[in-house]
């Protein structure tokens, strides 16, 4: 790279076009599934007021202490790059009044969010999420219809060899009882956790399972389980979801240790992993979040979600080698000689897209041969070619490129001829 060129920033990434039809792959499949399930969109701000997340996050989370884009605006507002959706879906629903809408109230957003993280395989500083979310009911079907989704989502798209880890991390009636037996484990291993571990020990002991450094992977491996200590609410709202997912001869993993980075998880936490993508595998992450309303200064409500990173999707997607998605590829592509043929090329092109068929030509003054070449790179399925014996005779001559063949079609049948191949 050339000195005083500007590269893309660390850990932000140009999504070039061979990589746009797997997005689009996605896309696609998000809006058949969101569809089904009747979830309706909201496009929410890229930054917020910085208090929304520290409040709706946590202050203690990573996410809130190391990886925000925090900046002072030009008012001297602290504003912070959305790190994630659930908030700010609770902060519109709260300010739109959507407990008045029929319960629960379904929304999904997708777009970019913002980490300041160490990048690697998979994790970068900007990343996009579909994000979805239900706000209103307490109901463990809820719980299964969300799950529901991320599920009908990847086998939409085809994946396979996914674990679907689930947990329920109680409420605030069972997780103060959970909190004291897991403070009373790690004094007795104070030594051996790491200085971030010390300090949550006291400020925010969930945090603790959720430490990803080497050292404290044996301690938290012998931790106490919080589902040892569900009350009868928690307890039988797991035990009721599960059964939704064993009717529904869904495959999951319990996984007691799995607490989700964030916060205001209540109840149900679920993620989804994926094979082959490296060791940032998590191609999914939900749960419950029935305290986050209050937290946030709104009433009383009740709500899950989950978000499925897409650029990770895609990863997923481009290492199944079955899937070689290929970039679209006009049908028709024009190659000219001379004035009269190209202006005869700009009236048939226009007469085919009007027809609903992709339909390309070269531009600038360049050989029959450098047209060709272009046709070729473009990978079209028939070159168009317009010289001067087609001009006399009111005709193209249509190669198909697969096969090696032409043929000569009148311009008034063109468009005709390509629809009916
Ligand atoms: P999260 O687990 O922080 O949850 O993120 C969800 C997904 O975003 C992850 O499973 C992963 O696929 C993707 N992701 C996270 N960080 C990165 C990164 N640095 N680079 C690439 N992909 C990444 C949330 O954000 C919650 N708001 C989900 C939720 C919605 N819970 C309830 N409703």
């Amino acid at each position: 790279m050339a000195k005083g060129l500007f590269q893309s920033p660390k850990g932000v990434r140009d999504i070039l076009p061979e990589e746009q039809v797997y997005w689009r792959r996605i896309e696609d499949a998000i809006r058949k599934v969101v569809d089904l399930y009747g979830y309706e969109k909201l496009d929410l701000p890229v930054f917020e007021d910085t208090g929304l997340f520290k409040r709706g996050v946590g202050e203690s989370t990573d996410i809130v202490e190391k990886e925000m884009y925090t900046f002072q605006d030009k008012g001297d507002n602290a504003m912070t790059l959305r790190p994630e959706f659930t908030a700010g879906v609770m902060r519109a629903h709260i300010q739109h009044n959507m407990d008045q809408w029929p319960k629960p109230a379904k929304l999904y957003s997708t777009g970019p969010v913002f980490r300041y993280e160490r990048p690697q395989a998979g994790r970068f500083r900007q990343f996009s999420q579909f994000n979805v979310e239900a706000l209103g009911e307490q109901d463990p079907a809820l719980d299964f219809e969300i799950m529901s989704m991320a599920y009908h989502l990847y086998d939409e798209l085809g994946f396979k060899n996914l674990s679907f880890q689930i947990n329920s991390i109680g409420c605030p009636v069972c997780r103060p009882t959970f909190h004291k037996e897991l403070v009373e484990y790690y004094r007795g291993h104070i030594d051996e956790i790491c200085p971030d571990c010390q300090s949550r020990l006291d400020r925010n002991p969930l945090r603790l399972l959720d430490c990803k450094r080497e050292q404290c992977q044996p301690i938290i491996a012998g931790a106490p389980q919080i589902t040892d200590c569900l009350c009868e609410d928690c307890s039988t709202h797991f035990a009721t979801l599960r059964s939704y997912l064993d009717d529904a001869g869904r495959s999951y993993t319990l996984n007691p240790l799995m607490v989700r980075g964030l916060d205001y998880y209540t109840k149900t936490v679920f993620e989804v992993w994926a094979q082959g993508i490296g060791a940032q595998n998590a191609v999914c992450g939900g749960g419950r979040y029935d305290g986050l309303s209050e937290i946030l200064g709104g009433k009383s409500m009740p709500g899950i979600g989950f978000a499925a990173g897409i650029d990770r999707i895609v990863m997923t997607l481009q290492a199944q080698d079955h899937l070689k998605l290929q970039r679209p590829a006009p049908t028709a592509f024009f190659v000219v000689q001379g004035a009269a043929a190209k202006a005869q090329a700009v009236r048939l092109i226009t007469v085919l897209r009007a027809a609903g068929i992709t339909a390309m030509m070269a531009f600038g003054e360049r050989s029959f041969k450098a047209q060709f070449k272009e046709a070729d790179k473009r990978h079209t399925r028939f070159t168009l070619v317009l010289g001067e014996g087609e001009m006399e005779g009111q005709f193209a001559t249509v190669k198909n490129m697969a096969q090696s063949t032409q043929e000569n079609v009148p311009w008034s049948d063109l468009a005709t001829y390509l629809l009916d191949y």
